[in-house]
């Protein structure tokens, strides 16, 4: 189960990093799994297969590190455009990877949590998800969240589709809108913004992951593909970020020091 505050910042420590000046939440665009396989002559799905391992790993390590929350982007809304073969192989990657490390996520107390349109996704998978969100939601680790059938503009959309619902109920007035109400009618209004946002696989882009949630993250890109991604990579991402100065549009505010 959790590991005592001690045992944390220990741990923290053995690992280089400060305890001080460690992120709450950490999001993570886990790119490369095609080009991973690609360019060993393999089939995508093995790319996914391998990012699954990966992701094994950075969320026992995001747990040993004290983290509040990881965020990880698994299956955009704009991923169903890719061929049956690989959505088929990803949402069957996505529920045996559930069936098979639920038991594990429990021992070691993770909640699990998921946010996007869940409706879309097959049943057993939604069933899967919320089993898990059931099952893990008392334990006292890090919040594992799972983007799954998520986009950044499609979680605005849903916000302001339930605003306007509302207004139209009569439940709330155009004087209401502001960005706490927005906040609070997204996918996972209780966690905290990511302090920081990692993207493998060197593209400088977001796509359309955390649009709101990430105006003040910090973002670091490395050119390891997601399969390569292991948890000393996690940690180099980390020190690095305890490096930045965040000023959250003042002029100097050493918010890390
Ligand atoms: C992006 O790489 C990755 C995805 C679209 C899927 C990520 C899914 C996993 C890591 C497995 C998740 C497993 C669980 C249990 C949630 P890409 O295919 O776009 O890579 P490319 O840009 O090189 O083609």
């Amino acid at each position: 189960m959790e590991c005592a505050a001690g045992d944390v910042t220990a741990y923290i420590t053995s690992r280089g990093l400060d305890p001080a000046k460690m992120p709450a939440h950490v999001a993570i665009i886990m790119d490369g799994n095609g080009r991973w396989a690609t360019s060993r002559g393999k089939n995508r799905l093995l790319g996914h297969t391998q990012g699954y391992h990966t992701l094994k790993q950075i969320v026992y390590e995001s747990n040993r590190l004290g983290l509040s929350c990881l965020t990880v982007y698994a299956f955009s809304t704009e991923n169903w455009r890719r061929s049956g073969d690989e959505v088929g192989g990803l949402m069957t990657l996505m529920l045996e990877a559930m069936r098979a490390e639920i038991e594990e996520l429990i021992q070691t107390g993770i909640r699990v949590r998921v946010s996007g349109r869940l409706a879309e996704l097959p049943q057993d998978l939604r069933e899967e998800l919320q089993a898990a969100h059931h099952r893990t939601q008392h334990l006292p680790g890090l919040i594992f969240n799972l983007a799954i059938n998520y986009g950044g503009r499609a979680e605005v959309v849903d916000a302001v589709t339930a605003i306007c619902r509302k207004v139209a109920e009569g439940k709330l007035t155009e004087n209401d809108v502001n960005e706490d109400l927005i906040h609070a009618h997204l996918y996972s209004p209780d966690l905290p913004d990511p302090d920081l946002l990692i993207r493998t696989a060197g593209e400088l882009r977001l796509s359309n992951f955390l649009l709101w949630e990430t105006a003040y993250s910090e973002i670091y890109v490395t050119p390891v593909c997601w399969p390569d991604f292991d948890p000393d990579t996690l940690v180099l991402a980390i020190s690095d970020f305890q490096r930045r100065t965040r000023k959250f549009g003042t002029v100097v505010e050493e918010a890390l020091s």
